[in-house]
């Protein structure tokens, strides 16, 4: 058991810096990545406020071997969609573009899959390795404009610390 939980309210960034630091020791040395996936999910979790799904989605074959798509990984939340072709709905866009997807509303985005109806923002960030996208990490909001800049940036230093742990 660990219990990187922090004490008090902290700023975004230094929520971030505390959940960077807390994925860096529980991944570090671990070659498995579902292992690691699962508990940087319980993390985000734990750190984040106001989330109603975080976890992961992995580029894998589609199930007839055709093209590559986003296939549900660890997560914390309700059961969410298993398969997402690339450019479909916000983590679709995110793996399409492989850059990060902040949206305030995901009502008024085109395509947006309601895996929770609940959702109200959301933050996408792909996972890059060798400049190629190998996943994202999908953060879920009931509330609008969950997620900020601080939020992005926090995510995205997560996402390079995986690129190689996942
Ligand atoms: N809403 C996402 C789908 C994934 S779930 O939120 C877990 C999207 O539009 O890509």
């Amino acid at each position: 058991m660990y219990d990187f939980k922090p004490a008090e309210p902290l700023a975004p960034e230094d929520v971030h810096r505390d959940l960077l630091s807390a994925a860096d020791a529980l991944t570090s040395g671990e070659p498995d990545g579902v292992a690691n996936m699962a508990n940087v999910a319980a993390l985000l979790w734990e750190f984040l406020p106001d989330l109603n799904w975080a976890g992961f989605y992995r580029v894998a074959p589609a199930k007839d071997g055709g093209a590559d798509e986003l296939v549900l990984g660890p997560f914390v939340g309700r059961p969410a969609c298993i398969r997402i072709p690339f450019g479909r709905g916000v983590c679709g866009a995110a793996a399409e573009s492989r850059a990060t997807q902040l949206v305030a509303d995901v009502h008024a985005f085109p395509g947006h899959i309601a895996c929770d109806a609940a959702s109200a923002s959301e933050l996408v960030v792909p996972v890059l390795r060798d400049g190629a996208v190998i996943a994202v990490i999908d953060l879920d909001s009931p509330s609008p404009a969950r997620f900020g800049e601080a939020d992005a940036a926090g995510i995205e230093a997560l996402a390079a610390l995986l690129s190689n742990r996942i």
